[in-house]
């Protein structure tokens, strides 16, 4: 950013002084990072996330609420600063032991925070822990290992270093946690050139709105600065995106009418500092507003308006899968529920906004950006580019929180198209409001379910119905639709089945995917109903589940029958003792408690890992140097979850080396082969696979080459494989060997691609190749006159086939069931109302329960040593279990989400009319 003609404001910063160049009113947060020192990172610009704090003359503040000239003469500590006394650096060994950063884009925020606590209080109790930290917005780790951190950062922690051999099932720290800790990682934002251009968007301010545009011309002529304006007239190739092609319909610039609040019509670009004071309101644009369709009711109305030419009604899609008599088995069966529910959108809340920026070499485009799928991105700007896919070229950079929504192109098309025409870098960094007005968010749902079981509880039939509010775009809308009737059933035998689902677009932000593809809102309407039958036959509400759970040699709903591998009632026997201690305490509390009441409840999960029904493929490539150096090319992108880590941990073992010894290359199109997209709890399993593959064939190539035995132990050193096989010993001269193109002497890329079959139009076949399986129990107390809920503790047991880490295991689990605690009793956003941080509550650290984990291992006949995916399991059992708890403590049955006090205390109160 062009800094020279702003004045200089002189402090301290880190202990050394400095001069900033900032005007004075600019944020500090801006002014830090303008001049260099990106570890502050900005999440909200609103003091909302205190992703930016630091310390201003030791106290902390949101760097983004102080103007940049408050910070003159005064000292000013970061992330980056946090080195310099014994407290800070067992902070930072501390962080790293405990897993608690993992995207890494809140951790200087929560570092800062720490670390000022600390200076005050060296020995803090968890309340004060969680009292000084409460600034911090955390969307990814659920906040206890932050937490623990905090608490032992005195103890001595040195590194896990795993023996060879010995690195799947180690509890090894995040390979890549060092810069997340301080403040070093380089998410979107941080990687804009200092002279980039800066892009923004123009947006509809209007729900659904025809526009036109007024006089462009005059209007850049009287901003004699501004470079360069798009609009739809100026995309080469297609103006059109979508994750899935056959359905891609989302417009780069909507032409002529925008269809949802939001929607972009034109981007302006201009230098960084031109582009801060630019008044956007003015640019010439005349706004029709039209009635908008906001439901899926209002949308399916006879006169409502078409977003779609080609799908009429509105319906995007429709899914069904259903086997037996499920109607017939129900109105037979002695015993039998229903209900309705319904859930609203959810925001994934990363705290990383959607940045980058693209440039322009020679013929290619180069785009720099956060994104969940390099692959898929690469392909849908190519299209839109109209370009050769090979002059496409993308760098992911790190992710600050994905989810899901960063699967789905956001700023990366806008980029590109400037880059390209100015012949100069150009970078964007969405604002908090547009990151919450534009992207992809979790579809509200509507669901209608029926469930039947017999005296013995066995269940008879399931029938449900989902509606889904998939937006105005189809994203993911047609998975969405697809996966929820195939997990409709719970991970239960259930002999009579049907399940149909609806996706209807609607004048809102489109929907995509979030953390469970729909599941979390079908496992809901299931999981409610089994306790209602529980207590209709008297039958515990673990039992009643260990009774159902599907097991080897039964088929799912889909039909699809698995030898081994089906984990549920594993899961399940892993919480009974946990169960029947909470239900005693329950009854123990309640009996002297009156405005207070305890309550427990227990869901499950399951979750098919990897595309439905569809091609899957991973590729991993790892090849040997002739200085003996060993370069894992590993393209699964880690948003947080730990694949950088795990792909390693699997790689190191299947070659027969320590992790240690590995060297990595990221995920960059030219260079590393696609691992598939971060999505669908498909990386530890898919990618996993194809690393185990391929480090066992390079492996092999290698021992193949000197007769050597499979047992044989390989040492790669500078210009030699030596090869240990028993009592003999064999050298492979690798100096002055050929080399392949990038300088590899041996190299190995495999690729996996999990089997699965179509489903046919009874939704019958084999989608997955494994499923996931998971439970969960919380306690919880509610207060009966004001509707609070305070969560005490969630056990979870969770079926991972193999945990490759264990600890990443069980942060997978807090984060996830983190975001299914607020889906359940705080989540809701509604466009045009709560499109910031402060309006759309996510869980704060004071939110949360205790965690108690039972990590359960039955092994998938076809993961990397038995692994199963998780990522997306962990949330699904969360809002449901807490739901059940709360009918449990007080006999108020909330089916509309989420449950704040005001719906707690209205069911409470018709409980007891
Ligand atoms: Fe805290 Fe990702 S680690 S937001």
């Amino acid at each position: 950013m062009s800094l020279t003609t702003a004045p200089v404001i002189s402090l301290e910063l880190n202990g050394r002084a400095v001069e900033l160049r900032a005007q004075p009113m600019d944020r500090l947060s801006q002014a830090l990072r303008d001049n260099g020192w990106n570890d502050t990172k900005v999440g909200c610009d609103a003091g909302d996330c205190g992703a930016c704090s630091v310390l201003l003359d030791g106290e902390v503040v949101c760097s983004c609420l102080i103007p940049a000239a408050q910070a003159r003469g005064c000292q000013v500590q970061t992330a980056a600063g946090l080195d310099q006394t014994d407290i800070h650096q067992r902070l930072r060994a501390s962080f790293l032991h405990h897993g608690a950063a993992q995207c890494g884009i809140c951790t200087p925020g929560v570092m800062i925070s720490a670390a000022a606590l600390l200076a005050d209080n060296p020995a803090p109790n968890r309340q004060q822990v969680q009292d000084a930290l409460g600034g911090v917005l955390c969307r990814c780790t659920g906040y206890a290992r932050i937490i623990d951190a905090v608490l032992n950062y005195r103890q001595s922690f040195s590194v896990v270093e795993a023996d060879t051999g010995a690195a799947v099932g180690s509890r090894l720290a995040r390979l890549d946690g060092a810069p997340k800790i301080d403040g070093g990682e380089q998410f979107g934002a941080d990687v804009i050139p200092a002279d980039a251009l800066l892009l923004k968007l123009i947006r509809s301010p209007h729900h659904c709105a025809d526009f036109s545009f007024g006089d462009i011309d005059a209007w850049r002529a009287s901003n004699p600065q501004v470079l360069a304006i798009f609009t739809a007239a100026d995309v080469p190739g297609q103006n059109r995106f979508g994750v899935i092609p056959p359905f891609a319909d989302q417009p780069v610039f909507a032409e002529k009418t925008a269809r949802f609040r939001g929607e972009a019509v034109a981007a302006v670009v201009a230098p960084a500092d031109v582009m801060r004071q630019l008044d956007l309101d003015q640019f010439p644009i005349h706004w029709q507003p039209r009635e908008a369709s906001l439901l899926p009711t209002v949308a399916q109305q006879d006169d409502a308006m078409q977003l779609h030419e080609s799908r009429p009604g509105n319906v995007l899609v429709r899914g069904l899968v259903q086997r037996g008599d499920a109607q017939g088995a129900i109105a037979s069966a002695p015993h039998r529920v229903q209900g309705s529910y319904s859930t609203p959108f959810i925001e994934h809340g990363y705290i990383e906004p959607e940045a980058g920026f693209a440039t322009r070499v020679g013929d290619r485009i180069e785009l720099h950006t956060c994104t969940q799928t390099a692959g898929m991105t690469r392909e849908d700007i190519a299209l839109i580019m109209n370009l050769p896919l090979d002059d496409v070229r993308v760098l992911p950079t790190a992710v600050g929180g994905g989810f899901g929504s960063k699967l789905d192109l956001s700023i990366q098309p806008y980029l590109c198209l400037a880059a390209w025409n100015l012949n100069r870098p150009v970078g964007g960094v969405y604002s908090r409001t547009e990151t919450m007005q534009s992207t992809t968010k979790r579809h509200p749902s509507e669901i209608d379910i029926r469930v039947a079981c017999d005296e013995e509880g066995m269940l008879q039939g399931v029938d449900f119905h989902g509606t889904f509010n998939t937006g105005a775009y189809a994203s993911w809308g047609p998975t969405v639709a697809n996966r929820v009737p195939v997990h409709a059933s719970g991970p239960f035998y259930v002999p009579h089945y049907r399940a149909r689902s609806l996706a209807i677009h609607t004048n809102t932000t489109p929907a995509g995917a979030f953390r469970g593809f729909g599941v979390p809102q079908a496992a809901i309407a299931l999981e409610c109903s089994l306790d209602q039958l529980a207590d209709q036959i008297g039958m515990d509400r673990l039992q009643i589940r260990l009774k159902n759970a599907l097991r080897n040699g039964q088929p799912t709903a889909t039909g699809q029958v698995f030898d081994s591998g089906v984990g549920i009632a594993d899961c399940l026997q892993a919480l009974a003792l946990d169960w029947q201690r909470a239900m005693a305490d329950c009854e123990a509390y309640n009996q002297t408690a009156a405005r207070y009441r305890r309550g427990c409840g227990v869901a499950t999960c399951w979750y098919g890992c990897g595309n439905t029904s569809l091609p899957n493929p991973s590729a991993i490539k790892i090849g040997v140097k002739a200085c003996g150096g060993v370069v894992l090319h590993q393209g699964a992108i880690d948003i947080g979850q730990g694949a950088f880590t795990v792909m390693a941990q699997i790689a190191a073992d299947a070659l027969g080396i320590a992790v240690s010894q590995l060297q990595f290359a990221g995920p960059d199109t030219d260079t590393t082969p696609d691992a598939g997209k971060t999505s669908a709890s498909r990386q530890t399993f898919v990618s996993g696979k194809a690393t185990q593959l391929s480090a066992t064939a390079l492996r092999e190539t290698i021992l193949r080459e000197v007769n050597a035995s499979p047992a044989s132990q390989l040492v790669f050193s500078n210009g030699a494989i030596e090869i240990i096989d028993d009592a003999n010993r064999h050298r492979i001269d690798i100096a002055n060997r050929p080399t392949d193109a990038e300088g590899y002497v041996f190299c190995a890329i495999e690729q996996f691609d999990p089997p699965t079959t179509d489903l046919d139009e009874n939704g019958q076949g084999s989608p997955y190749a494994q499923y996931g399986y998971g439970a969960q129990c919380i306690e919880l107390i509610v207060d009966t006159e004001l509707g609070t809920v305070k969560l005490e503790r969630l056990t979870s047991a969770h079926d991972v086939g193999r945990a490759i880490n264990p600890a990443l295991v069980e942060g997978q689990i807090e984060g996830g069931a983190t975001q299914g605690i607020g889906m359940a009793l705080m989540e809701e956003f509604i466009p045009g109302v709560s499109e910031n941080l402060h309006d759309y509550l996510i869980p704060t650290i004071g939110d949360i329960p205790e965690f108690v984990h039972h990590i359960v291992e039955v092994p998938d006949a076809s993961g990397p040593y038995g692994a199963k995916g998780l990522g997306e399991h962990v949330l699904i059992p969360t809002a449901p279990a807490i739901l059940n708890a709360i009918r449990h403590a007080t006999g108020a049955e909330v089916r509309d989400l989420p449950a704040t006090p005001d719906k707690v205390l209205a069911a409470i109160q018709k409980r007891g009319q």
